[in-house]
């Protein structure tokens, strides 16, 4: 996979170096570039953000640097994402969609917003949540160590994403490593068990139990095995 991300603040992006995304780079699974589209900006002060027509609070990024540091990156076929918190909330099912691309370029903003024309470049707008950052720097990494850790080979174990939370539809059901008794506190026996079956249904009955506490929400879209629902049912 490659992955290009304009923005002004490139040194924001050496934390993607660090542990299994560092990786994943020194092994060639995913490239990730930078470019800093202030260099592109076409004014001797090397302005990249103008006042907003009409009036109003702030600064906006100008379309030109944006518009000219695109263009000197081929991106036929490329997924460009807009780092918006009025785009599409981002969700483990936008990290599968995504880790599935060839080539991913994502677009920071930062001051108070952007000059609308830039959205014709894009094919994607996607917000982290319903809140405000300074930038789009924060967002874009987030999105792409979700994305990322998807790509065959990144995880030690290729299974070890499929039970995490949200990629069954269902939170994660509660685990537990050594010692067996902690302070009191002990490893459900099922866990010691070694019964294989035992431990699959248990664990499939804590994460809909955990699901339905905490996030209902899920149960409503999440595909759910007959057995599942059948607990489910016992549950309530
Ligand atoms: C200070 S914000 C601008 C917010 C804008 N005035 C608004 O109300 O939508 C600057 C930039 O940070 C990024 N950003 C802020 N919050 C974000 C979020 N929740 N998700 C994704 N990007 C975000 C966007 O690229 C945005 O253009």
């Amino acid at each position: 996979m490659k992955i290009d991300i304009l923005t002004l603040f490139p040194e924001m992006f050496t934390a993607l170096n660090q542990s299994m995304l560092g990786k994943a780079q020194e092994r060639g699974l995913v490239t990730i570039e930078t470019h800093d589209f202030r260099d592109n900006a076409d004014n001797k002060q090397r302005h990249v953000d103008d006042m907003p027509y009409g009036g109003g609070q702030g600064m906006l990024l100008m379309a030109q640097p944006i518009f000219d540091t695109l263009a000197k990156i081929p991106h036929e076929n490329a997924r460009v994402i807009l780092l918006d918190p009025a785009g599409a909330t981002f969700t483990q099912k936008k990290a599968e969609e995504l880790s599935k691309e060839a080539h991913l370029i994502f677009l920071c903003g930062h001051y108070e917003g952007y000059d609308e024309r830039i959205k014709t470049l894009v094919t994607d707008e996607l917000s982290l949540g319903d809140f405000i950052l300074t930038g789009g720097e924060a967002a874009a990494t987030v999105m792409i160590d979700a994305t990322v850790r998807l790509l065959p080979g990144v995880l030690g174990n290729v299974d070890s994403h499929e039970d995490d939370s949200f990629s069954s539809g269902l939170l994660e059901y509660p685990q537990y490593t050594r010692p067996e008794d902690f302070r009191g506190m002990k490893v459900p026996d099922v866990l010691m068990s070694g019964h294989h079956e035992n431990i699959r249904k248990w664990r499939l009955r804590e994460s809909l139990k955990k699901t339905r506490d905490r996030r209902p929400d899920l149960l409503e879209t999440a595909d759910l095995s007959e057995e599942a629902q059948k607990i489910l049912a016992e549950l309530s």
